[in-house]
């Protein structure tokens, strides 16, 4: 019980609105915000499609058609010139406040072109270096998919010009004023990209959950997270258009993101180089490597996943910890292959050869630091292996 006696902050301080149609009340939300010129940020695959009319109708309806303007130059995974770009304009228009809509990337940018509006010359490398991030632009999220959760986040992850590394821009101040949550926005995502992300927060869920940091509150929500995923999951993947799903699926990605604040694990660790180096979606990456990842941690400390399975519907509150493992683990398997997410690494162009550069920057990456057990250069290849 030693970790109890160390001071933690627990924080879950995003106002979310939520709700088929939410969108309607952007004008009002963002008026009392402050925000009379908001600059919208998104990328160009979103500007047509109807989630993006959706908000133009919106935006447009309150009689300000002139009085916002829209960034769309922001690249699937952000750039430094995206984020100079937008912050750019945002001073160019004498804009004062950010809307960001669409996926992960979008919001990430967003939220970050406001730190280029304070400090224009900004070098990325050492925003650690600032100490007063405070009086940043207003910034409303807008989710278009069901996945990151970067619309609660604190990061944003870009990628820096100079070293064409990934910067993660951590700091309370990026946290949106108000994300708005509205399933109807979600209808058009095709069902592969609807698995795809929605993989990616059942990821979020399932690491976080296990990351053996004392946070109770997040516990509690990764779980019912789960729960959420797993019932909801395949019936957005089946049907586009049901409300019901889209909504839980927004809600459980959120949650997913808001359980992430204790960290992740070696799933995460796994997946963000088959991103840089061999192009694949970040959701995809995890599905691919999330039953190996949870193989691995239980065959190192038994006993994870009991309350995991439980969330998934299974009756495991009396066998064995190690028959509870398994029947999770079973069941996860199961569940990421009716969503056709049990493909092999090779399926999607991952070369062997490409094995030693994938270890080497997965050995990097900060997420298996907080994995429930230490992950080796030698576990990572066979982890690679196991999946290719
Ligand atoms: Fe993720």
């Amino acid at each position: 019980m030693t970790k109890l006696l160390n001071v933690t902050t627990f924080s879950f301080p995003t106002p979310a609105l939520f709700g088929a149609g939410a969108l309607a009340e952007l004008p009002a939300r963002g008026h009392r915000l402050g925000l009379r010129r908001p600059l919208v940020v998104t990328d160009a695959g979103l500007v047509s499609t109807d989630a993006f009319g959706a908000l133009v109708k919106t935006l447009g309806e309150a009689g300000r058609e002139r009085d916002w303007f829209v960034y769309s130059g922001v690249h699937p995974n952000p750039v430094e010139q995206d984020v100079r770009e937008a912050g750019a304009m945002f001073r160019e228009r004498g804009c004062d406040g950010v809307i960001a809509i669409g996926g992960g990337s979008a919001l990430d940018a967003g939220k970050a072109a406001r730190l280029v509006v304070k400090r224009p010359v900004l070098d990325f490398a050492k925003f650690y270096d600032e100490s007063d991030w405070s009086g940043l632009a207003p910034f409303i999220a807008i989710p278009t998919t069901a996945g990151t959760g970067s619309e609660v986040g604190r990061s944003s992850v870009i990628t820096l010009a100079a070293t064409g590394r990934k910067a993660v821009l951590f700091h309370p101040e990026l946290l949106a004023k108000l994300v708005i949550l509205d399933p109807e926005l979600t209808v058009g995502l095709p069902a592969r990209l609807t698995a795809a992300t929605g993989a990616d927060a059942l990821t979020h869920c399932i690491e976080s959950y296990t990351c053996p940091v004392f946070h109770p509150m997040c516990d509690g929500i990764a779980l019912e997270g789960v729960r959420l995923i797993v019932e909801a999951l395949p019936r957005a993947c089946r049907s586009g258009t049901d409300l019901d799903a889209r909504g839980r699926m927004l809600i459980a990605a959120a949650m997913g993101a808001v359980a992430f604040q204790k960290d992740l694990g070696v799933v995460h660790s796994l997946a963000h180089p088959l991103s840089t180096i061999c192009g694949l979606h970040h959701g995809l990456a995890n599905a691919l490597c999330l039953v190996a990842g949870m193989k691995f941690c239980v065959a190192r400390k038994p006993g994870l996943y009991r309350r995991v399975g439980i969330s998934c519907g299974l009756d495991l509150m009396r066998c064995p910890e190690t028959e509870a493992d398994q029947q999770t683990i079973g069941f996860i398997a199961r569940f990421l292959a009716a969503l056709g997410l049990n493909t092999r690494l090779r399926e999607h162009g991952v070369k062997a050869e490409q094995l030693d550069s994938l270890i080497a920057q997965a050995v990097d990456d900060p997420c298996h630091k907080t994995n429930v057990v230490p992950v080796s250069p030698d576990d990572f290849r066979s982890l690679y292996l196991e999946v290719l």
